[in-house]
């Protein structure tokens, strides 16, 4: 019997994990990767037949190479989630240059990279959805978002044009914005869970999203803590 199959990027921890989860319970084939392979066997072990790769996906090559096995192994995916990316606080006028070019590395060159790589089956077959895990600061500016915010609005950019680009090839294309959710990104933090946007909550979304009716596409789906923004 067909198993639908979806590949997420940095995927070890966090929102990524929770979304693999999802899709798990809902018997897809899942695939993921991140740097630890560590945290790689560990989701292994949760979920028996979990395809991970290693992959630094704010390198170039790794991610080509990456991708091109993800390719290899499922031919065109389903769903394919670019959730990767980190967060480093600072101010553009401050930061070294090198916080810029890694958070744009990390936070939307991947995207791009997975996507030109993932895409042309996807194409070929006619069907398939894309999620784009942006930020509610790919719509807000904060005095110390530098170079993340700047990072996460030209996912947004992305994740609109490409939607544009593949309506003819009936491929959706879904902006998620999150605002604050409880991941190790906040680990310091000090604040109360209670604070927070559960990991889970994010997947639930996701999967909602996608299991709508092929003729529907959710844009953008933003979402907070309902106490607020952090
Ligand atoms: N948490 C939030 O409040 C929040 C809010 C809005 C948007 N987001 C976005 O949601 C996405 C996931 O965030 P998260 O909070 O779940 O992150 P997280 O808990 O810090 O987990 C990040 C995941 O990405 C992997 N990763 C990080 N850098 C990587 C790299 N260079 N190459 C490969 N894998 C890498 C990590 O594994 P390794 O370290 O082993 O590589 C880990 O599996 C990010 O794009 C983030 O910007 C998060």
């Amino acid at each position: 019997m067909y198993r639908p199959s979806i590949f997420i990027t940095g995927a070890s921890r966090g929102i990524g994990l929770a979304i693999a989860r999802k899709f798990y319970e809902e018997d897809f084939e899942v695939a993921i990767c991140s740097r630890n392979p560590e945290n790689l066997d560990a989701a292994r072990e949760e979920m028996p037949g979990l395809h991970t790769f290693v992959c630094d996906i704010s390198d170039k090559t790794d991610v080509k190479i990456c991708a091109a096995k993800v390719r290899d192994l499922f031919g065109s995916l389903d769903v394919l989630v670019n959730n990767g990316g980190t967060f480093l606080p600072g101010k553009l006028h401050e930061e070294p240059d090198e916080v810029f070019e890694r958070l744009m590395a990390t936070n939307l060159n991947s995207a791009y990279y997975f996507t030109k790589v993932l895409l042309p089956p996807m194409i070929a077959r006619g069907r398939g959805t894309i999620f784009n895990i942006c930020s509610v600061a790919s719509i807000k500016a904060y005095a110390n978002g530098g170079s993340y915010g700047v990072s996460k609005y030209a996912l947004l950019g992305f994740s609109k044009n490409l939607r544009e680009e593949l309506k003819p090839h009936h491929i959706r294309v879904v902006s998620v914005l999150p605002g604050a959710v409880i991941t190790d990104s906040w680990a310091s933090s000090g604040l109360p869970e209670e604070r927070f946007i559960p990991p889970e909550d994010i997947a639930s979304l996701v999967w909602n999203a996608y299991s709508l009716s092929p003729r529907t596409v959710v844009e953008d789906i933003v979402v907070r803590p309902a106490l607020g923004d952090i």
